[in-house]
């Protein structure tokens, strides 16, 4: 075998150059700090947000010339087909579809006092928006035989407890939904993956856990030493966007430290013998 080509330096500065990536619930939290970093890596990127004034406002911070927001309700099939397509007669194609948009929803520990059209409305968003995403992006992605769609699940995904009904519904939907999608899509040349993070502080889990960014940072975690931010969820993301993750699709990438797969009750490392 011959030697192995390393990556240029170059090369791993700028890991998304020529790509077109659309960003939904760009404008706030993980989808804002992947916008950032992507545009950072040299794409061209589309924010798809129903915060008109935040997603126009990071829009102006990044490089005008290389960066759009548009307003775009997730729920609505509408919307999100004139996203993908104003994409594609803006910037030539669509590269990387990266659906962050979600809700949590209204909180009630008991199923008995859960209300249908609140499981309805965080499905709608957190799944159907999904679907409707991957759907749009397949469909301009087809024709070029390649593209890369990146779903945001939760470790709400993997394990119960954590989160409402709906919630971890809906994120074990999108595990779900990805392994099928990609299963079609690959053989049309197309990969699809989820990134499934642990609580990290972002607008949306300090609201729903009325807590600040130590109070995030203080919560229970198998990995000591260090605490998740959005930053490292961005950079999940742009490895399964970018072309360094050429062959992994059906994938889910958990970024959680290992929380997962320990039960704290019962693990016999850390302890004291
Ligand atoms: N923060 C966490 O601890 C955490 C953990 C695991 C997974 N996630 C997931 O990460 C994703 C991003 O969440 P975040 O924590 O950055 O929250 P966030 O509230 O900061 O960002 C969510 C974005 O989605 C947008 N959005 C909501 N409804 C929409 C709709 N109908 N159409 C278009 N956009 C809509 C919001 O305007 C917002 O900009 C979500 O899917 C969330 O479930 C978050």
């Amino acid at each position: 075998m011959g030697s192995v080509p390393l990556a240029s330096a170059a090369a791993l500065a700028r890991r998304l150059e020529g790509k077109v990536a659309l960003i939904t619930g760009g404008a706030s939290g993980i989808g804002e700090c992947t916008a950032r970093l992507f545009s950072k890596h040299g794409a061209k990127v589309v924010i798809a947000d129903i915060q008109d004034e935040l997603g126009h406002s990071i829009c102006k911070d990044l490089d005008s010339s290389s960066a759009t927001y548009i307003h775009c309700d997730v729920t609505k099939e509408e919307n999100i087909e004139h996203a993908v397509n104003t994409t594609v007669s803006k910037y030539g194609k669509l590269d990387i579809m990266h659906s962050s948009a979600g809700i949590v929803g209204a909180w009630n520990p008991s199923i008995l006092h859960n209300k249908k059209s609140h499981f309805e409305q965080v499905i709608s968003v957190n799944l159907v928006g999904t679907f409707l995403g991957i759907k749009h992006a397949a469909r301009v992605m087809i024709p070029s035989g390649r593209g890369s769609i990146v779903a945001m699940a939760s470790i709400c995904g993997r394990i119960g407890g954590v989160a409402s009904h709906a919630y971890t519904s809906s994120k074990h939907g999108i595990v779900g939904l990805v392994r099928n999608t990609a299963v079609e899509l690959g053989t049309l040349g197309i990969r699809v993956n989820s990134v499934s993070p642990y609580a990290v502080p972002t607008p949306m889990s300090k609201t729903f856990l009325n807590t600040d960014d130590e109070g995030i940072a203080a919560l229970y975690s198998n990995l000591k030493g260090t605490v998740l931010k959005p930053q490292d969820v961005a950079e999940a993301v742009l490895y399964l966007g970018s072309d360094e993750s050429k062959y992994v699709s059906g994938h889910d990438l958990v970024v959680d430290g290992g929380f997962t797969v320990v039960n704290p009750g019962l693990c016999v490392f850390g302890q004291s013998v």
